[in-house]
């Protein structure tokens, strides 16, 4: 089983302390440290975070007000004027750090390259002048569909550099996907690459977005810039297309940071919820730099000597928060690397650490479970001496990958900083502090200092130690979603309306499930909504069956997850046909292709069930609870009293 149980949690009693050596160390030393610090925060959070935002950024100019809260939209440092990208390049300039490795790149056929603060800082300026040159203005947003490779974060700096707003597209996305991405965001122009290197194959991006385009599918988008990556031959529209390589030969390398105030847009990240059509998650300038920036700092305790690897995707949440923004911003060494474990070569990440050295290792569960199923003996083969303190994100890590993690990865040396959070939370949200809070396998432990979370009921009452309830949080934080990408409404809707506001305060549903232990140790528990959670990639059931029912074979299609070792769940689809075609092991194949072309390989389903009724209540509901059940190949538990027809579940147990 992927996911802690409710039992496991309440028997795992294991409690690891900080070494006392690492403690010595820390930015934040001790637990009571950290107590000072969320005492602080909890008794005048503004003044809290005014303090860090002078001490920690820069600013052009300082803000007239802290917080302007009118729930549920928050504003941060109003009036204030920063640039994300001057606080990431600009200002480590004039200091040692000049000619400190920003990036490291690793490239999956084995090519790499490090590049400096200055040297960074050089290219994100002929970048934006390029954008610049192209049309790109102060606020016209734009598309990024790179692999990874340094282009992708120098991309991102390069808007934020000139105002404009960027949005990244996961570069295993389809050009479906990635065409309603930047129909809604109504993008400007797109960054994208020839292609990338993933899994001992190519990845034609370049390709993808010309289908994204093709007959003016996407009418805003004027102008797509190509970074030359795998050399294969790609088509170039003229006017419209233009190499990276040679445009950055005609811009000059000097373009200054645009004061931007502290809640100019920064960028919009697409994310699934419950219903069928993705919704952009809008950050903001001001707030997010500080949030990325303290979290990684004090939960990852950055060092000026760290080398620091997130395994992340840059078109991910994760990779914006850290592999770009908050390691940069603190002038830290951020590792990316283009490749996977591939058959080829299972042990690669472990070549990797050994090869630079790397010091802070930050990766997802799924990724965990898969190592352990290869065996010990790759890490085994490398030295990951260099190794002191590992992370985890994505979904709930069970106990005993926990203590996999800690024996055969961190040598029973590296402490485990196990991450909550989310896309609109912009950073880590519950997390030990890993010089100060002692941890236990699989819980994400303590809120980070100024966040106030709790676990409640539906009328936003706290229930009780060990009780399941609704994970939220009571007070606006900085790195905190600003809304839905026009549209307002549904931020309102989605997550400030399920849970009641509670004392004329008002409550930011997660749309996890939780508890919290007689200790007080938060244990998450996963999602309580439509959502589901694939190699921690979240994934909307809604937008699943909305592929599928676009296919015309497909009358009606039900979604739920199926747990999986590895993955943690995998798509498991119930589908109706329409009258005139018959359910096939070639019909199975064409609608698992279809979901591929429509979303992405992410969504690929597992399974499809042919069946010719869903069970549903008499008000026409399907009741996903038995198709969960049936899926899992449990027995259907719980009252089936509301099923309309009670033979659909006989039929559904062995298909048609
Ligand atoms: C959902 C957010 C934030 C980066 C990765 C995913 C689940 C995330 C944990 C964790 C238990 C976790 C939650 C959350 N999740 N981290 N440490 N323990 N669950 O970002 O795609 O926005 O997904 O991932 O269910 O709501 P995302």
């Amino acid at each position: 089983m992927s996911q802690p149980t409710i039992e496991s949690v309440l028997k795992e009693k294991r409690l690891f302390s900080p070494p006392a050596e690492f403690s010595q160390n820390a930015h934040i030393k001790s637990m009571e440290e950290y107590s000072q610090l969320y005492d602080k925060a909890k008794a005048d959070p503004q003044q809290f975070w005014a303090e860090l935002a002078e001490k920690e950024l820069d600013w052009f100019e300082k803000w007239d007000t802290v917080l302007d809260w009118q729930p549920p939209f928050a504003k941060w440092f109003v009036g204030g004027k920063i640039n994300i990208s001057y606080n990431c390049l600009d200002r480590h300039l004039k200091t040692w750090r000049k000619n400190k490795a920003a990036l490291i790149w690793e490239g999956e056929p084995g090519d790499s390259r490090t590049l400096t603060y200055a040297q960074l800082h050089r290219e994100v300026c002929q970048m934006a002048n390029v954008l610049k040159k192209l049309g790109v203005q102060k606020g016209d947003r734009v598309g990024i569909y790179m692999p990874m490779i340094p282009e992708a974060a120098i991309a991102m700096l390069a808007c934020a550099r000139i105002g404009a707003p960027h949005t990244v597209v996961f570069g295993g996305f389809s050009s479906e996907a990635l065409k309603n991405r930047l129909l809604d965001a109504e993008a400007k122009l797109v960054i994208t690459a020839d292609g990338g290197f993933r899994k001992d194959k190519t990845v034609p991006l370049k390709q993808q977005v010309d289908l994204a385009l093709a007959n003016n599918g996407v009418p805003n988008v004027e102008n797509v810039l190509v970074v030359q990556r795998t050399k294969e031959k790609i088509e170039m529209e003229s006017g419209r297309d233009h190499w990276w390589h040679e445009l950055q030969l005609t811009v000059s390398a000097d373009c200054p940071a645009e004061p931007m105030d502290s809640e100019d847009m920064l960028f919009i990240l697409y994310t699934s919820g419950t219903t069928g059509k993705p919704k952009g998650v809008v950050h903001t300038t001001g707030g997010y730099n500080l949030y990325s920036h303290m979290t990684l700092k004090w939960a990852f305790d950055i060092q000026d000597t760290d080398i620091f690897w997130c395994t992340a995707d840059v078109g991910w949440i994760t990779g914006h928060s850290y592999i770009v923004y908050g390691p940069l911003s603190n002038g830290a060494t951020s590792l990316m690397y283009e490749g996977a474990p591939r058959k080829s070569n299972p042990g690669c990440f472990w070549d990797v650490v050994e090869k630079y050295g790397v010091n802070i290792f930050y990766t997802a569960p799924t990724a965990i479970r898969a190592f352990i199923k290869m065996g010990e003996e790759l890490p085994k083969a490398r030295d990951l001496s260099s190794l002191r303190l590992l992370g985890t994100v994505g979904e709930p890590i069970n106990p005993e990958a926990w203590m996999w993690y800690q024996r055969v990865i961190g040598g029973d040396r590296c402490p485990i900083v196990d991450t909550w959070w989310q896309t609109e939370t912009g950073g880590f949200m519950l997390t030990p502090l890993p010089g100060a809070t002692q941890t236990k396998p699989g819980s994400c432990t303590f809120p980070f200092p100024g966040i106030i979370a709790e676990v409640v009921d539906l009328d936003g009452n706290p229930v009780a130690d060990n009780q399941g309830g609704y994970l939220v949080i009571k007070h606006p934080w900085p790195g905190m979603m600003r809304t839905v990408y026009k549209n307002p409404e549904r931020f309102r809707r989605t997550y400030w309306e399920h849970i009641a506001p509670k004392d004329g305060q008002y409550l930011y549903f997660a749309g996890d499930g939780a508890r919290q232990d007689e200790d007080g140790y938060f244990w998450v528990m996963g999602r309580v909504d439509d959502v589901i959670n694939i190699s921690g990639h979240r994934l909307g059931t809604m937008e699943v069956e909305s592929a599928l029912v676009s296919h015309p074979a497909v009358a009606e299609a039900a979604v739920v997850g199926k747990p999986d070792e590895v993955k943690g769940e995998e798509v498991f689809a119930f589908v109706t046909l329409e009258g005139s075609y018959d359910p096939s092991d070639d019909l199975v194949n064409e609608l698992k292709q279809h979901v591929i072309k429509e979303i992405g390989a992410i969504a690929r389903p597992g399974e499809i069930r042919f069946t010719d009724a869903m069970p549903k209540t008499r008000s026409g509901k399907i009741m996903r609870r038995l198709l969960r059940n049936l899926a899992s190949g449990q027995e259907v538990v719980g009252d089936t009293s509301t099923l309309e027809d009670r033979s659909v579940l006989e039929k559904l147990r062995g298909g048609v």
